[in-house]
């Protein structure tokens, strides 16, 4: 099979998966589960619930308490994007070949979709530590790694990951001086960290050694700005038919990017360089996992 169907095949048991932990649509308050399964269920790659899957199939894991986990990282993620789309942050209309959840339901809603969504995170990821959830019973040793897993989930979505470098990123619109640094900071804030804290996730669960996951933590942040980058090159060449998002969205709200910082060949030899690293320092590691490597490969040419 062609590797683009079996990402997509793999992306649809995910949603799958994702959807049987959203919340029902019932009460007074049903508006707000409403927004928030049109958010989550309007499509998207699946990509950072996926790269946790197989970081932890990497390393063996092979049991259900990385599923919450799995979900909960696609509600961060989903939660950032509705927020990010607000007219007081980057004010688009489409997302995910839909239209955004604010233009639909409203900014307020919009807003509180975003909060019901990353709360709703939690609620979802601690399931995991639900007895029943495993047909094994759980050891100390699996408390002890779903502990661990939660501290990178909170840490990475929050001022010291993805909340952080959305700050700086707001910040630096329309702002002349930008500087290679700050750009870094802000690609490995907003985006890497999300992308860090699945693939980490996934190998904290299976147990992965320390030194491991300083290889997975390299190699996720490479991926991370390699998938940020790429994304600003879709903004100026995609279409919002393929991407289901608007193009010209970075140009609107004068933001720098590695486009407008280097031009968009060395962009391109960056997303290349960085993937090629990525897929070396993960090669490093005693486990395999060729999907892995094929879905990593996969990212450098997305048109989506
Ligand atoms: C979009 O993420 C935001 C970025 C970090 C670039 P994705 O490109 O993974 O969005 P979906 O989940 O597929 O919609
Ligand atoms: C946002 O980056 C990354 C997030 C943390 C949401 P962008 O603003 O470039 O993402 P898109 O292009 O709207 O998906
Ligand atoms: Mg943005
Ligand atoms: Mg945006
Ligand atoms: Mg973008």
């Amino acid at each position: 099979m062609e590797i683009k169907q079996e990402i997509e095949r793999r992306a649809a048991e995910i949603e799958n998966l994702i959807a049987s932990y959203l919340p029902r649509e019932e009460g007074w308050q049903k508006t707000i589960m409403e927004a928030m399964n049109y958010s989550v269920m309007a499509g998207g790659k699946r990509l950072r619930p996926m790269l946790m899957q197989e970081t932890y199939r990497l390393f063996g894991g092979n049991r259900k308490m990385i599923e919450p986990f799995m979900a909960a990282i696609e509600m961060i993620h989903t939660y950032s994007l509705v927020h990010d789309d607000l007219p007081a942050m980057d004010n688009d209309e489409y997302r995910r070949g839909k239209k955004t959840t604010h233009a639909v339901y409203g900014e307020a809603m919009g807003i509180l979709a975003g909060d019901a969504l990353l709360n709703y995170a939690y609620e979802t990821a601690i399931k995991a530590f639900d007895r029943g959830q495993e047909q094994d019973a759980l050891s100390q040793t699996d408390y002890e790694r779903m502990v661990a897993a939660l501290q990178i989930l909170a840490r990475n979505a929050g001022i010291y990951g993805m909340v952080g470098g959305q700050t700086v990123d707001i910040e630096s619109e329309n702002c002349p001086g930008m500087t290679k640094e700050k750009l870094d900071f802000i690609y490995h804030m907003k985006t890497g960290a999300l992308i860090e804290g699945a693939m980490l996730i996934g190998a904290v669960l299976a147990g992965a050694t320390k030194e491991e996951q300083r290889i997975v933590s390299k190699t996720a942040q490479q991926v991370g700005l390699a998938f940020q980058i790429q994304d600003d090159i879709l903004d100026v060449t995609g279409t919002q038919e393929v991407l289901g998002k608007p193009v010209g969205s970075d140009e609107k709200n004068q933001k720098a990017t590695y486009v407008t910082f280097a031009g968009i060949d060395e962009a391109r030899r960056q997303v290349e360089q960085l993937s090629a690293d990525a897929i070396c320092s993960m090669e490093s590691l005693t486990g395999k996992n060729v999907f892995l490597t094929e879905l990593l490969r996969f990212l450098i040419s997305r048109e989506k």
